[in-house]
């Protein structure tokens, strides 16, 4: 059997930088609350003409090139989002048709925050049965289209941009493995509750600002800081690995203290940690493979360290990942 591996990666972040003191002159906050209690420092936001297939272009437009391929090598696109350019055609079909990808399929994947590891689970596993060769696994938002800035709970937490990695059959940067997961039972507690559906847009809808994320931010914490390491322990332990033998650690990018939390229960030192929120915010989708990225171009991973990866979201969802350098 073929093993699947990591052959490009390419990030984009839009220019425009949203930071903690231009939210204090929009909400009731301050750069003090935000820094201690997220390790937030500034974001970035897209401009009113880009929308998600934009920025994700751009991102896979380098990681083909980091992986030396063309757009027409590629067999499957998937672009997991939770910011479509639209309902339908599928983000990924734009970015399809923006980049040249002729050749290949293209969906959007939804499972909130985790979808980028849900999308690994299925490229490692069509690569590795032979069912493609290539694929663009894209993970891309404009979260700020969704964001309430009148709401301080929530504004102050979330950015823009868009990671992506080529996949295909290597021998070196090897997805080792993959674990996803679900609890259905917990999903109102992050939602963006209209524009479906079971809420379609109305005046009204709109009206009641139904149509911008939602959260429980204490029961996402809990939720994060007991299940990450679970599920990581699981996938080390099918891999038949220990925290031991993690070299480094890309989590979703949510809150500091999420991340300070998890790594503790692992064992595994600050300077494991890949983390860019300060910049960035929480990107959803794109937290992880823009922290990926950035690190594998800074030439940050060295041959033979294991890198493991952690996502968590609405759903809620979460995923774990492991790839070998
Ligand atoms: O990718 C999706 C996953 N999402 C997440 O991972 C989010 C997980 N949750 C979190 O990161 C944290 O729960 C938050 C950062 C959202 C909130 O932090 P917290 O420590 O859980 O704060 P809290 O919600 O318990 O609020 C504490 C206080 C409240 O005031 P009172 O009731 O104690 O007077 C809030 O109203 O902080 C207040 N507050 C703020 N104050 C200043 C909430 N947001 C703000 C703000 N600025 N932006």
């Amino acid at each position: 059997m073929q093993q699947a591996g990591i052959l490009g990666w390419g990030y984009c972040l839009p220019s425009k930088v949203l930071t903690n003191h231009d939210l204090e002159k929009m909400v009731e906050t301050s750069d003090e609350w935000i820094r201690t209690r997220t390790g937030i420092e500034e974001r970035r936001i897209a401009a009113a003409s880009e929308a998600t297939s934009d920025l994700a272009s751009v991102a896979a437009e380098m990681a083909l090139t980091r992986a030396g391929l063309a757009p027409t090598d590629i067999d499957l696109i998937i672009v997991a989002t939770v910011t479509p350019d639209m309902a339908f055609p599928a983000t990924a079909c734009l970015v399809q048709a923006n980049i040249g990808a002729t050749r290949a399929a293209a969906f959007d994947l939804s499972a909130a925050c985790s979808g980028f590891i849900y999308g690994l689970a299925l490229a490692k596993s069509m690569i590795e049965t032979g069912a493609i060769r290539h694929c663009l696994l894209i993970g891309a938002e404009t979260l700020s289209r969704i964001t309430d800035y009148e709401d301080r709970n929530t504004c102050v937490l979330f950015g823009d941009g868009a990671g992506a990695l080529v996949i295909g059959p290597s021998e070196k940067h090897l997805l080792l493995a993959i674990e996803v997961g679900a609890d259905g039972t917990g999903g109102q507690v992050l939602q963006q509750p209209a524009g479906g559906s079971r809420h379609p847009a109305t005046a009204e809808t709109v009206a009641a600002r139904q149509h911008f994320i939602r959260m429980d931010g204490q029961e996402v914490f809990k939720f994060a800081v007991s299940k990450v390491p679970e599920a990581t322990l699981s996938l080390l332990h099918r891999a038949g690995l220990t925290p031991a033998d993690i070299a480094w650690f890309v989590p979703h990018q949510a809150n500091k203290r999420i991340i300070d939390s998890v790594a503790k229960k692992l064992g595994l030192a600050a300077e494991q940690v890949v983390i860019n929120l300060q910049r960035y915010g929480n990107v959803s989708n794109g937290s992880i493979p823009i922290a990926f990225a950035e690190a594998a171009e800074s030439g940050t991973f060295l041959p033979g360290q294991r890198i493991l990866l952690a996502g968590f979201g609405g759903g809620l969802t979460w995923g774990t990942g492991l790839v070998q350098w």
